[in-house]
């Protein structure tokens, strides 16, 4: 019999993460919880293993790249190796207006979404490299697929994260890893509930963490949903920039982060 999968996942403590930790150990994994709020981690992870799960909590800060990669390696040596890492910790900033967004707003959300998500991965592929497995998963953003002024700090930290996974994906893939690349819609959680504006095809927050659980025991390299929304992107992508951009600021809302 396989030994369960040993999980790594960061931005546990709420929304799309704490349902993937629900879900991820509702289907036997093994699960190492990260996230700043340890109040919320320790009660998740009391929840999970008085469901007969096996959970730890793990309070870090993505944003601190040092100490995230001193921890990470650290937890990799303890629990005898990752099966499976996720980068999931992620903020929608301060602002997603383009007139309104100074400097260190803008380095807060590439430290957590882009170099925060490198500090999560990186250190552990060189050991997955070594034990000749692993599987690497980056929570990206549809917001990465669109282009508009408002949310553009958001849509590049999250277009960035999709770049260097699907980069070396086919370099990892030889060394027998895999790469997961997840471009959600609007999904519920506490980073959604803060938006005024309609967020169409919202997806509730256990459906999405079914969604990226499949994908993840699938290997499956890319996972975009909802489809309305991929579509939609696609058709647009069709558009010249110039037509698009005067419809984008007519009557589309900003991507999923404000
Ligand atoms: N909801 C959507 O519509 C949507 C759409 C596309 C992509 N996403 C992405 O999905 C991921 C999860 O977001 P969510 O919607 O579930 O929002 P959320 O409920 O606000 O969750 C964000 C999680 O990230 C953690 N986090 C934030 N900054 C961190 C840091 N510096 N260090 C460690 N953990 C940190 C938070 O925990 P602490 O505050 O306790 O640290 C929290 O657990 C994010 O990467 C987001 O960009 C969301």
């Amino acid at each position: 019999m396989n030994a369960p999968p040993r999980a790594l996942l960061t931005g546990a403590s709420s929304g799309i993460g704490a349902a993937l930790a629900r879900e991820l150990c509702r289907r036997g994994a093994h699960v190492w919880l990260g996230a700043r709020r340890a109040d919320r981690l320790a009660t998740l992870v009391d929840e999970l293993r008085a469901a007969g799960g096996v959970a730890h909590a793990v309070t870090l800060d993505v944003a601190d790249a040092a100490s995230c990669a001193r921890i990470v390696t650290g937890l990799d040596d303890d629990c005898g190796g990752f099966d499976v890492v996720i980068a999931n910790a992620g903020t929608g900033g301060r602002t997603t207006d383009l007139w309104k967004m100074q400097v260190d707003d803008a380095a807060e959300l590439v430290a957590t979404n882009l170099t925060g998500a490198l500090a999560t991965l990186l250190p552990l592929l060189p050991r997955m490299r070594g034990r000749g497995r692993g599987h690497v998963v980056g929570i990206s953003s549809q917001a990465a697929d669109i282009k508009q002024p408002q949310g553009a700090v958001y849509g590049a930290t999250k277009a960035g994260l999709s770049y260097f996974l699907d980069s070396v994906a086919p370099e990892l893939a030889e060394h027998g890893i895999a790469t997961t690349i997840v471009h959600p819609g609007f999904v519920k959680s506490e980073m959604t509930a803060k938006n005024k504006f309609p967020m169409p095809f919202l997806v509730e927050t256990d459906a999405a963490a079914r969604r990226i659980a499949d994908a993840i025991e699938a290997r499956q390299r890319w996972l975009r949903f909802p489809w309305q929304i991929a579509v939609a992107i696609t058709v647009a992508s069709w558009i010249p920039g110039s037509v698009r951009a005067s419809i984008t600021r007519k009557s589309v809302p900003p991507p999923p982060s404000s």
